[in-house]
């Protein structure tokens, strides 16, 4: 005779093991992470626009064969995450509708739009830096997918911000037009990162039942500082400056202080009033009916 072993959610929250999809789950432990997974799957496929208008423009076979590389990347963790959105009983379809209708949100970060060359260095370094700074403790969330699936991201992401990183670094060590160019990309990209941690832990609608759950492990306003201080040590490396006049190290936290972003704004720009969402919307939509062939001859396929 068999033991079996079924453990109750809490009893495996409690033991900080694995949820996995067969386990029982409350439903509203699924559906958040329904929503958070998506969330993060749809910021993925948007993300792909900002840089893919650059690389038709990258200033070297070099640099095109990296970008082309990293975009590419990005279509792959979209895949990745909808997957594991799909172990909770969604499905892929059904998350893109809710994408393209608006009824499922993307990060803010992606409806500012890429002006310049640096702007491609400043996304690797600040984006995708706050990006791992937030996605490395997903590795150890408590829903076994979403956790797997973030440690290959997070490996991806450490890839693209070292590359974002090396790009700023020779554009900040070129002609004095580079670095402007490079020093104007961190002016305009520094505070729409700070916010992608989201709203101040006051304001955070989800922060105290997802810590509970073991979907977050830290706060935004953690993340967000440690985030700080780790950019500012890499900014004097480069050699350009944070547009804070009021950043400084703080003997006293041990941490250093800042000016948070502004949350009314962040706002804004997640109920669709940045400077790019409706076109960010406007070409997801546009791709998604050009595909609509892929999708039909694919189906007509399988139904052979
Ligand atoms: N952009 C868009 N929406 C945001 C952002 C942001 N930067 N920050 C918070 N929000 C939304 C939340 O989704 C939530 O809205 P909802 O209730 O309608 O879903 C609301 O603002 C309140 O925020 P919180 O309660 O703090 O939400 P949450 O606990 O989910 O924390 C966070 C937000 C930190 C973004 C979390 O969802 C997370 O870690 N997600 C996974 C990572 C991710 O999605 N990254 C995407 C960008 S990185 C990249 O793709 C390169």
């Amino acid at each position: 005779t068999g033991i079996t072993a079924t453990r109750s959610f809490d009893a495996l929250i409690a033991a900080d093991q694995r949820i996995e999809p067969r386990d029982e789950m409350p439903d509203a432990y699924r559906a958040g992470l329904v929503r958070q997974i998506a969330q993060h799957a749809h910021s993925e496929i948007i993300g792909m626009q900002p840089e893919g208008a650059w690389i038709s423009r990258a200033p070297s076979l070099r640099r095109k064969a990296i970008l082309l590389a990293k975009v590419q990347d990005e279509a792959g963790h979209g895949l990745y995450l909808y997957a594991a959105a799909e172990t909770l009983g969604v499905s892929r379809d059904e998350l893109e509708g809710l994408l393209l209708t608006g009824r499922q949100k993307y990060s803010s970060i992606f409806n500012y739009p890429t002006l310049t060359w640096a702007d491609i260095g400043v996304i690797g370094w600040l984006v995708d830096g706050a990006a791992i700074v937030n996605q490395v403790p997903l590795c150890r969330c408590s829903y076994g997918p979403y956790a797997r699936a973030m440690i290959r991201i997070c490996k991806e992401e450490s890839f693209h911000q070292r590359q974002g990183y090396e790009l700023l670094h020779t554009l900040a060590h070129g002609s004095p037009a580079q670095r402007e160019m490079a020093q104007d990309a961190v002016d305009r990209w520094w505070y729409p990162s700070l916010a992608m941690f989201g709203p101040p832990d006051g304001e955070s609608t989800h922060s105290a039942q997802s810590m509970k759950w073991g979907v977050k492990r830290f706060s935004n306003d953690e993340l967000r500082q440690r985030f700080v201080d780790m950019c500012v040590p890499q900014a004097e490396v480069l050699g350009l400056t944070l547009p804070d006049p009021d950043l400084r190290w703080s003997e006293e936290r041990g941490h250093h202080d800042f000016t948070p972003p502004d949350f009314d704004e962040l706002m804004r720009v997640v109920k669709g009033d940045g400077p790019c969402n409706a076109q960010r919307m406007a070409h997801r939509r546009a791709a998604h009916d050009n595909g609509s062939w892929v999708r039909e001859a694919a189906a007509a396929h399988a139904a052979k």
